[in-house]
């Protein structure tokens, strides 16, 4: 039997090690990483594969993936994408998950970091949108009410967002209050929003970027409206 996303959400070790590297960013002053943030890159890399007409397996293991793509920061945050994916290499074994799949879901964790990542499958591609894209006032720990942290301040000022994946175009739009401004959510952002423009591309897509119905990054005619 095929091993399932349920399947690796129960099981024992990988729970510890998604709640250890949640507990150890958090020390650190880290958004969350913890089930909102797996969860949500989980669903939406799932999402961004169904959409493209993806085999329902490649739709799973995207979703896999996204919910144990940040464990190796349980280790540290510096290179977690690679410690993550030799972590998780024995476990998926273990557990049964056939060893091509296991490649397949450790290299694309092995792929994700700004510093050493390129989108090498779709998996990989689906799971840099997912989670690269993911900023939310949810995601905030401060207990602040104006967070004065430039990370907290942007994601504090996202109220909305909304991935959609629609005539080759994977666009994501943001709406912000005026807590933060777009030239703010760009300075910390930026390599994140070329790392989806780059992935979409491997995909065979466009990426668009819109924050409160402006869009900032390049315009092609496939744009539509
Ligand atoms: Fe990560
Ligand atoms: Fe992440």
């Amino acid at each position: 039997m095929a091993i399932t996303l349920e399947d690796v959400q129960k099981n024992e070790k990988i729970k510890v090690l998604v709640e250890h590297a949640n507990k150890v960013l958090e020390v650190m002053g880290y958004t969350d990483h913890g089930p909102r943030h797996v969860g949500y890159v989980s669903r939406k890399a799932g999402e961004v594969l169904e959409n493209l007409c993806k085999d329902q397996r490649r739709v799973e293991l995207a979703k896999i993936t996204g919910w144990v793509h940040d464990v190796g920061n349980m280790i540290n945050r510096k290179h977690h994408g690679l410690n993550g994916a030799a972590l998780l290499f024995p476990i998926l074994d273990e557990m049964g998950m056939d060893i091509a799949e296991v490649c397949e879901v450790c290299s694309a964790v092995g792929s994700h970091e700004e510093e050493t990542g390129l989108p090498i499958s779709d998996i990989s591609a689906a799971l840099i949108i997912a989670d690269k894209v993911d900023a939310h006032r949810a995601r905030v720990r401060s207990k602040e009410f104006l967070p004065t942290d430039i990370h907290d301040r942007v994601n504090y000022s996202i109220q909305s967002t909304k991935l959609t994946v629609k005539e080759g175009t994977i666009a994501m739009d943001y709406t912000m209050n005026s807590g933060a401004s777009p030239m703010d959510f760009l300075s910390i952002y930026l390599t994140r929003m070329q790392m989806c423009e780059k992935s979409a591309r491997f995909l065979g897509c466009n990426f668009a970027l819109h924050i409160n119905g402006v869009k900032l990054n390049r315009w092609d005619e496939t744009d539509g409206v």
